[in-house]
Order: C-alpha cells, then sequence, then structure tokens
C-alpha cells in the first residue's frame, strides 16, 4: 500500500488555510487511507473511527465489495445524463421501494446529498397545496436538514440562517412535543418535517408516542409527514430506517449517508398517492442517479442485507450502551439515541475537550453539541472495536 504521504502534505494546515473556503474549521487530521473501522493519518497513525464520517461509511473504509463494485462500475459506464437510464439506477430504485415499505406505489428520486434530497421533499410539500388552502410548512426546533436555501428553511437552527435572509417562506419550526403538534396542524398546513432522532442538535430522541400522533394528525388533516432519514437511516438505528421502530407508514423520506457508504448519493421516497405529486420537468439533477453512484449504494445495500448488519447495528448499539454504563462515570449522564447512532451525554459542557482527548488516545468520536459525544460507528463493527473503545474512550475520560 502506498501512502499519500508526500509530497506535499507536510504544512498541510497552512495549505488548508490558504486554499480551502473559510466555511470550514482546520481539520483535525490529514487521512490518507482506512480499511475496516480504521484509518491511518499522514504520519501512519491509526485511528479507531466511530464517526464514520458522521454515519456515512456504513461498511467501514475500502470494503472489498464497495472497492469492486465502484471498480466494476466505472471501468464499465460511470454516468449517463437523465435521457437515459442503467440497470443500476433501476436495481436501486427498486431495492429502496422494497426496504422502505414504500411497495408497489412508492416512488423513487436520486439527488446527491442530504441537503439536495430534503429541496426535493420541500418542493413536493409544496405541490401539495388543495388548490391554495394549504400554506404552512410545519418542521422542528433544534432541527437539522443541510444547508442550501431550501434545507436551512427547514431548519430549526436560526443562527445558521441568519446571515442568509430570506430564505423561502411559510415554514414554522414548533417545539417537539404532542401538545406542539396538536395545536399546529390543521388543513392548511402542507407537510410536516421531522428526523427521527435529531443527530445534530446531539442525538435527541423523540418523545414516546410523538411519531404516532403526527402520523394520526397528518392523516386526519391531509398533511405529508416526511421524514428525515438522512442520518438514522441504512441501517443505522437496528432498523433499515428509524421511522419502521413506530410501525408507522409516512408519505415521504429523505436518504443519503450510509446509502452509499462514501459516494454522494441522496433520495427522496415517497408513499401511495403522494408519489402522484411530481410531474415531469418539475425538478431534476444531472448526476442524480448516476450508474456509478447507484452501482455503488446497491453494494452497500446488497452486504448490509447479506451480513445482517441492520441486526448487527442494534446489537452493537446494545453492547456500546453497555460499556457507556461500565464506566460509571460521573461526568456520563445519560445515553442517547438507538441502534449505532448513540449520543452520550455529559454533565458539563465538555464535549469539545474530550473528544480531542479521545482524538489523542487514537479514537475518532465527535461533539455533536458541547455536552454530548456523538458515536456513530460503521456498521461493521464487532468485538475487537469494541473492545478497543472501551480502552481508549476510558483513556480519554479519565486524561480529562
Ligand atoms: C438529518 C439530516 N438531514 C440532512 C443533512 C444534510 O445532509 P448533507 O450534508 O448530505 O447535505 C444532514 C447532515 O448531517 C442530516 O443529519
Amino acid at each position: 500500500m502506498t501512502d499519500q504521504t508526500s509530497p506535499g502534505t507536510e504544512h498541510w494546515q497552512e495549505r488548508f488555510g490558504a486554499a480551502m473556503m473559510r466555511t470550514l474549521a482546520t481539520p483535525l487530521a490529514m487521512l490518507v487511507r482506512g480499511e475496516g473501522c480504521y484509518v491511518w493519518d499522514e504520519n501512519g497513525r491509526k485511528y479507531l473511527d466511530f464517526l464514520a464520517g458522521i454515519a456515512v461509511n456504513s461498511l467501514g473504509h475500502a470494503h472489498p465489495d464497495l472497492v469492486a463494485a465502484v471498480t466494476e462500475q466505472v471501468g464499465r459506464i460511470a454516468h449517463v445524463s437523465n435521457y437515459f437510464s442503467s440497470p443500476p439506477q433501476l436495481e436501486l430504485a427498486e431495492r429502496l421501494k422494497r426496504i422502505t415499505g414504500a411497495g408497489d406505489a412508492g416512488r423513487v428520486y436520486f439527488c446527491n446529498s442530504g441537503a439536495e434530497a430534503n429541496e426535493a421533499a420541500f418542493k413536493l410539500a409544496r405541490l401539495n397545496t388543495a388548490g391554495g388552502k394549504r400554506t404552512r410548512i410545519l418542521s422542528l426546533h433544534e432541527s437539522f436538514h443541510g444547508r442550501t436555501m431550501g434545507a436551512l428553511a427547514l431548519s430549526g437552527k436560526p443562527a445558521m440562517r441568519r446571515a442568509f435572509l430570506p430564505v423561502p417562506g411559510g415554514v414554522e419550526h414548533i417545539h417537539t412535543t404532542i401538545e406542539a403538534l396538536e395545536e399546529a396542524i390543521d388543513d392548511s398546513v402542507a407537510a410536516l418535517f421531522l428526523e427521527p432522532v435529531k443527530g445534530e442538535a446531539g442525538v435527541i430522541d423523540l418523545p414516546a408516542g410523538f411519531l404516532r400522533r403526527a402520523r394520526e394528525l397528518c392523516t386526519r388533516h391531509g398533511v405529508l409527514l416526511i421524514i428525515d432519514e438522512v442520518q438514522t437511516g441504512a441501517g443505522r438505528t437496528g432498523a433499515w430506517f428509524a421511522f419502521q421502530h413506530d410501525g408507522i407508514t409516512p408519505d415521504a423520506i429523505t436518504i443519503a449517508k450510509g446509502i452509499g457508504g462514501g459516494l454522494p448519493i441522496g433520495a427522496l421516497v415517497t408513499y401511495g398517492a403522494t408519489s402522484e405529486l411530481f410531474s415531469r420537468g418539475q425538478h431534476g439533477s444531472t448526476y442524480g442517479g448516476n450508474p456509478l453512484v447507484t452501482a455503488t449504494s446497491n453494494a452497500v445495500l446488497g452486504v448490509i442485507e447479506r451480513d445482517g448488519l441492520v441486526a448487527n447495528a442494534a446489537r452493537r448499539g446494545e453492547q456500546l450502551r453497555e460499556i457507556v454504563a461500565r464506566f460509571a462515570s460521573p461526568r456520563i449522564t445519560e445515553v442517547r439515541g438507538r441502534g449505532l447512532l448513540i449520543g452520550i451525554g455529559l454533565a458539563e459542557p465538555v464535549a469539545l475537550p474530550l473528544a480531542a482527548a479521545a482524538l489523542a488516545e487514537g479514537l475518532i468520536v465527535n461533539a455533536a453539541n458541547e455536552s454530548t459525544i456523538r458515536l456513530a460507528p460503521p456498521l461493521i463493527v464487532g468485538d475487537t472495536e469494541l473492545a478497543d473503545f472501551e480502552y481508549r474512550f476510558g483513556l480519554a475520560l479519565a486524561s480529562l
């Protein structure tokens, strides 16, 4: 294996500072390769990756099936434009209809990221007008749906929007309580957007019964229930999609991240009559659903299915919770999330120094907010990696 260490990774922080847009903080390390649940930096230092590119690398790094799928497809045909289809595109659309439970009436729109999937869903919501009567779109405080203008409008974080106003109008943010749902939903609402677990807010679970009540109210008032599964989807929470834990059927879901295993892909999946809202020419994307990314996604989802990784996410998630409980640390107040999307709640706002201490011990985790450490390891995680996590995170906790 040749490491991409030279020429020129030396002084990379300065090069990053000079060449990259100032939208990003200086990165923590320069990573040059990965294998399984581990990555290496340019100095050959090894890290246990318990973030997986923020819930993206479902199969870990350089998984042989992923490598084979990309290599095979890029050598065959990588891109065809929307004037043509390709076998992997249709295979993926049909696969997604199956694993999302969208069934025969379901339809899939492909794009390239989570934000784009939510942009498509935003436009879908605008089509649910009921002859102009439905003008309101609801979303939750503290939610995160992406950084493009429509996704910003949907996101419940005003500070993120402030410098970029005006964003598309008509979106109201409500509190994440059943009472707030009951108060806000009526026949003037076109759609309700929500995350089943608010990942970027700090891995915050929905209150018990919230999703079912949302489904009841949306059905009663003709409101589209649109679930953002960008972070929670593709098996991460121990179900193919997190809404499935609650036994409800949404009207649409948005997905990205973990279905691509590292290649950029997003999708909007619709259910039932919602599948008939878009008509020809109303939306599109040059790259969306191209053969390279869809072949890769077929391989990722195929391995998740073949190797029982959805069940592994559930089981390993439980084991991780047991490990966190074993630390018996007064710094840890609670563990949130589901499956392999875990938020470790801290008594004090020390998530940033704790994540830095973990990195110094060769462990990648992240501070989802100032008092939450987020864990989102690859779905392939096993006994060895869990033991390694226990050792390294234990050292990080002790070093604080
Ligand atoms: C729930 C959710 N929706 C949307 C997005 C945006 O996805 P992307 O960064 O691919 O645009 C994210 C990204 O973190 C997310 O967690």
